[in-house]
């Protein structure tokens, strides 16, 4: 596995080898099985799979946990190593944005849901997202529905840019208790992490409602505030009931999906969930 951190240092290595068909996961570190899922679905696309570690600066907002957030390198690194991935990209901040004046919007998908309380979120995340493909040029890249609006965000990316790559949505893998794995998991208490997992299976009850014949948009999303009630850590920061594409609905049809994300201490998780 070769690990590199320059941009002309990666570019030449991957012209030295012929390294083509390669299969990118972007990912900023700290890995738990929800990466390495990717990582694996990566790798039954092509056998040249590139894994960027990069703790994007540009994504985090002023007062948002970018100097705390978890940097693991060195396990990472060997996590990486026995899934068989070919390259690793691990640049620095100053690397990726040595006088840098350009940043990628999504006019407007980057306002609703996340962008409320992230109004620079998504500028950040499309900026480095596209760097990272001009950098590596892959094929394909693979994103987690964990994070659904970033992925539709980059679906919309690719296409409007016409960039020539494919992306993959992986599944949202989960702890047995149901809370989605996550790097900032890592923030909570045993009695936060507890609580969170709330979440989750507050989700599985509205699907349940739904299943039942509730195909109310207003509804669903009441019933999520109320039964988070039962979990007195949980604050709701919103609950939104979409189709897949990010639209609004007022009747539940097949592929929509509710939304939520949730404080929990000054802990901020995401999920989703399909409804029908
Ligand atoms: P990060 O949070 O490290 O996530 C990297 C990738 O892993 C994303 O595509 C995310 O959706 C996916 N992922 C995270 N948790 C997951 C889970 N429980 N199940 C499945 N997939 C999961 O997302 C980012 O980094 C950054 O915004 C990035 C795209 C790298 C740009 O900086």
């Amino acid at each position: 596995m070769k690990v590199c951190s320059g941009i002309d240092e990666i570019r030449n290595y991957i012209k030295e080898v012929n390294l083509t068909d390669i299969v990118l996961v972007p990912t900023m570190g700290a890995l738990h099985e929800g990466h390495l899922s990717l990582v694996r679905l990566a790798r039954s696309v092509s056998s040249n799979v590139c894994v960027s570690i990069f703790v994007n600066p540009t994504q985090f907002g002023p007062g948002e946990d970018f100097g705390a957030y978890p940097r693991t390198l060195k396990k990472d690194l060997d996590l990486l190593e026995q899934e068989g991935v070919a390259l690793v990209f691990t640049p620095t901040p100053d690397i990726m944005y040595k006088n840098n004046q350009t940043l990628i919007q999504n006019q407007t998908l980057s306002s609703i849901l996340c962008g409320v309380s992230r109004p620079i979120h998504f500028g950040g995340v499309l900026t480095v997202v596209a760097k990272l493909f001009n950098i590596i040029q892959p094929c394909w890249a693979v994103f987690g529905e964990k994070d659904y609006q970033q992925l539709k965000i980059i679906e919309k990316m690719v296409l409007d840019l016409n960039f020539p790559i494919k992306i993959l949505p992986g599944p949202i893998i989960r702890e047995t208790s149901g809370l989605a794995k996550s790097s900032r998991n890592s923030y909570l208490t045993d009695q936060q992490k507890d609580q969170a997992s709330g979440i989750y299976k507050t989700l599985l009850l509205l699907k349940e409602e739904v299943a039942k014949g509730n195909l109310d948009q207003k509804a669903i999303e009441s019933l999520f505030v109320d039964k988070l009630k039962k979990y007195p850590l949980l604050e709701v920061e919103y609950v939104k009931v979409l189709n897949n594409n990010l639209e609004e609905i007022s009747t539940i049809e097949k592929g929509t999906r509710v939304f939520v994300a949730v404080r929990v201490g000054s802990t901020r998780l995401i999920d989703n969930l399909e409804l029908l």
